[in-house]
C-alpha cells in the first residue's frame, strides 16, 4: 500500500439481508467496532449494502458514531426524473458517499457496457459520489475521471481463489501506469481476514472489495483488525 494513504475496505453485500438482518448485522458490528476500533487514518471502511438498506444503517452509523462511510453497488445512468424503477445518485446522495460502478456481475447479468457505464459514471460525478469503477484486467478501459479503480478478476469473485498479492499487484501497476491522474487501485476477488495482510503489503494496491467475507459483522471486523495490524 502506498505510504500514508489509509487502506481502504470495501465490503460489498450484494444482494443480501432483510432490513432486520442488516440492524443485527450493525450492532454486531458496533459492539466489535467499540471493543477494538481502528484508526480511519490507518483503514478507511466502507460498506456497500443494497439500496433498502441506506436510510436504516446511515441513522445507525449517525447514531453510533462510527467511522463507517456508504456506497452502493449501482446507481441509475439517469438523473432524477421519469425513470421508474431506477435509483439515482441525486436520490441517494446525502447518505452514501462511493458508489461502485461496473461490477462484473453487472456487467454479466445486466449487460452493463462501457457507454451506460460511462454514464453512470457522470451522473455519479453530478451528485457528488466517488465512484468505485471495476474492472477485470489491466487493458480495460477506465473512463478519465475515475480515480477509484477496482481490480476484481471475474474467476476470483465469489470462488474462494483470490488473485495472488504479486499478480494483484502488477495488474494494479500496469492500471496506474496507464492512468493520467493518481489512482487508487483495490483488489476484489476472495478476500478474508486470512489473505488480506498479503495485499495489504504490496506496493500498488490500496484497498480491498470483500464480498462474501463482509456479510457476517464478525468476518468484516476480523478482516479491519488484520488490515490495520499490518499497515505501517
Ligand atoms: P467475494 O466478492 O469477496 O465474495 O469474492 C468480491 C467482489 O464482489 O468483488
Amino acid at each position: 500500500m502506498e505510504q500514508s494513504a489509509p487502506f481502504y475496505v470495501v465490503g460489498n453485500w450484494k444482494s443480501n439481508k432483510t432490513v432486520s438482518e442488516a440492524v443485527v448485522w450493525f450492532q454486531d458490528f458496533e459492539a466489535l467496532w467499540k471493543k477494538n476500533p481502528v484508526d480511519p487514518r490507518k483503514v478507511k471502511v466502507i460498506l456497500c449494502p443494497g439500496f433498502i438498506h441506506l436510510t436504516t444503517l446511515h441513522s445507525l452509523i449517525e447514531l453510533a458514531k462510527i467511522p463507517l462511510a456508504l456506497g452502493t453497488q449501482n446507481i441509475s445512468p439517469f438523473p432524477n426524473g421519469a425513470y421508474t424503477g431506477e435509483i439515482s445518485s441525486f436520490m441517494i446522495k446525502d447518505m452514501a458517499v462511493f458508489t461502485l460502478i461496473g461490477h462484473s456481475e453487472r456487467r454479466k447479468h445486466f449487460g452493463e457496457d462501457e457507454k451506460i457505464l460511462a454514464e453512470k459514471v457522470s451522473r455519479a460525478k453530478e451528485a457528488g459520489l466517488e465512484p468505485i469503477y471495476c474492472v477485470q484486467d489491466e487493458h480495460a478501459a477506465i473512463p478519465e475521471s475515475c480515480t477509484f479503480v477496482a481490480y476484481e478478476p471475474v474467476w476470483a469473485v465469489g470462488t474462494g481463489k483470490p488473485d495472488t498479492a504479486d499478480n494483484a499487484n502488477r495488474v494494479a501497476k500496469a492500471l496506474k501506469s496507464l492512468a493520467k491522474t493518481p489512482i487508487t487501485i483495490i483488489y476484489g476477488g476472495s478476500v478474508t481476514a486470512d489473505n488480506v495482510t498479503s495485499y495489504v503489503q504490496t506496493t500498488d494496491i490500496g484497498g480491498v472489495l470483500p464480498g462474501g467475507a463482509s456479510l457476517t459483522a464478525q468476518a468484516f471486523h476480523g478482516l479491519i483488525i488484520h488490515a490495520a495490524e499490518s499497515t505501517v
